[in-house]
C-alpha cells in the first residue's frame, strides 16, 4: 500500500482521513500511468525537466506529481532525480508481463466519469445509466475492459473448461463473450466444438481479435446484438454466461436465464462465472472488499450486484436448470463457476 500505515494509532486519525490519502494516491498513479510517466522513467533516473520533456507535460506540474507520486511510494527520488521503484517497474509501466496499466486505468475511468452521483442511485435504485453504452462509446476504456477481462480469461479459462462435464458436445453459445477467451479455451480442448459468441459490436472486435490470434476463425460466429433480444438460436449444447448474470437486477437475470434454457437442446449444460457475495469460508481482507466494492459498483452502474449462491441456485431452478453445482476456483479467490443442467424433455 503506497501511504504507510503501519504503526499509526488507530484513535489519532479517522479512517477516512486515510482513506483520503489512499484515494489521492490511486488517482496521481492513474495520472503517472495515462501521463506516461512511469515508462519514461524506465531507462536512467530523470530530472523533472527531462521527464516533461519526454511526456509533453509541463515541468512545473510534473515536478509536483513526481514529489507525490514518490511520497507515496511509486517512485525513487535521489535530489533532483527520480525513478520507477521495483514494484513499479513490475506493475505499473506498459510493457511490463500483465502490466496493471489497463486495469488501473479502467478503475480510475469508472471513479472519474461514473461514480460522480453513486448517492442519487442508492437514492432511487435505480443505475446511473446505460454502462455498457457508455463503454462502448469511449473505445479507450473498452478495450483497457476488454483486455482486463481477457488476461483473467486466460488465466482461468482451463480451470473453467475442466470443471464443466464434457459431453459429446458441438455447439457452444458464448453470452456476452466480448474478448472470446473462454471460447477459444473451450474450442482448445473440445476439438468437436464449434461456438457462437454474442456481444455488443465494440467487444467483438477484441473478440475477433483473440479468436483469429487463436488460429479459431473457422470455428467460431461472432454475432453482434443484444443478450435480451437477438435471435440466440436452440439446441446448443453449452452455453457460458461469464460474468454477465451480476450485471443485472433479478427479474433481468431470470430473463437471461430463461433464454439461455430456450437456446440449450434438453439436457444441455449451462456454466456461470460469477464472484459470489456471502461466501461463509471467505473472511475479511481484499477478496472480501472486492467483492463489496463491486457489487456497490455494479448496483450503481449497471443496476446488478454480486450475488450470493442459494439466490443464484433459486434463479436457475425457476428459469427451468436442475443439477446446480457450484466450485470454487484455485486460480481466483473471488470467481466461482455454477454449472446447470437444463432440464431434460
Ligand atoms: C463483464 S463483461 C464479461 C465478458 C466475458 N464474458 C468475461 O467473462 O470476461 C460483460 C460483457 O457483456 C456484454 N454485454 C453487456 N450487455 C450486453 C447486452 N445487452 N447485449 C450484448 N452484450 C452485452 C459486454 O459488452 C461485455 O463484453
Amino acid at each position: 500500500m503506497p501511504v504507510p500505515l503501519h504503526g499509526l494509532d488507530p484513535e489519532a486519525f479517522p479512517a477516512a482521513y486515510l482513506d483520503l490519502l489512499d484515494a489521492v494516491s490511486f488517482r496521481a498513479a492513474a495520472a503517472g500511468a495515462r501521463l506516461g510517466v512511469f515508462d519514461a522513467l524506465a531507462g536512467e533516473p530523470l530530472t523533472a525537466e527531462q521527464a516533461a520533456a519526454r511526456t509533453g507535460t509541463d515541468p512545473a506540474g510534473l515536478r509536483i506529481l513526481l514529489d507525490a507520486l514518490a511520497g507515496y511510494g511509486y517512485l525513487d527520488r535521489d535530489r533532483d532525480r527520480y525513478a520507477d521503484t521495483p514494484h513499479t517497474a513490475r506493475w505499473l509501466r506498459t510493457d511490463a508481463p500483465d502490466s496493471f496499466v489497463p486495469v488501473l486505468r479502467f478503475w480510475a475511468a469508472v471513479l472519474d466519469h461514473r461514480w460522480g452521483d453513486l448517492e442519487e442511485s442508492v437514492r432511487r435504485g435505480e443505475p446511473s445509466g446505460d454502462f455498457y453504452a457508455w463503454l462502448e462509446r469511449h473505445p479507450d476504456t473498452l478495450a483497457d475492459f476488454q483486455t482486463m477481462l481477457r488476461r483473467l480469461a486466460a488465466h482461468l479459462g482451463d480451470e473453467i473448461v475442466a470443471l464443466t462435464p464434457a459431453g459429446a458436445d458441438r455447439s457452444l453459445l458464448d453470452l456476452g463473450g466480448g474478448h472470446a477467451g473462454y471460447t477459444v479455451a473451450f474450442l482448445r480442448a473440445r476439438p468437436g466444438l464449434r461456438a457462437t459468441v454474442v456481444d455488443l459490436p465494440g467487444a467483438l472486435e477484441r473478440g475477433a481479435r483473440t479468436v483469429a490470434e487463436a488460429g479459431l476463425a473457422d470455428r467460431v460466429t461472432l454475432r453482434p446484438g443484444d443478450l435480451f433480444t437477438t435471435d440466440l438460436g436452440h439446441g446448443h449444447d453449452l452455453v457460458l454466461l461469464c460474468n454477465i448474470v451480476h450485471g443485472y437486477r433479478p427479474a433481468d437475470v431470470r430473463t437471461l436465464l430463461r433464454r439461455a434454457a430456450t437456446a440449450l437442446r434438453p439436457g444441455g449444460r449451462l456454466t456461470l462465472l460469477e464472484p459470489l457475495a456471502d461466501v461463509p469460508s471467505r473472511g475479511p481482507g481484499p477478496a472480501e472488499a472486492f467483492v463489496r466494492m463491486f457489487s456497490l459498483n455494479l448496483f450503481h452502474t449497471q443496476g446488478g450486484r454480486a450475488y450470493g449462491m442459494p439466490e443464484l441456485a433459486a434463479l436457475l431452478t425457476e428459469a427451468g436448470f436442475t443439477d446446480v453445482r457450484e466450485a470454487p476456483l484455485a486460480g481466483s479467490d473471488t470467481d466461482h463457476v455454477v454449472t446447470a443442467l437444463r432440464a431434460p424433455a
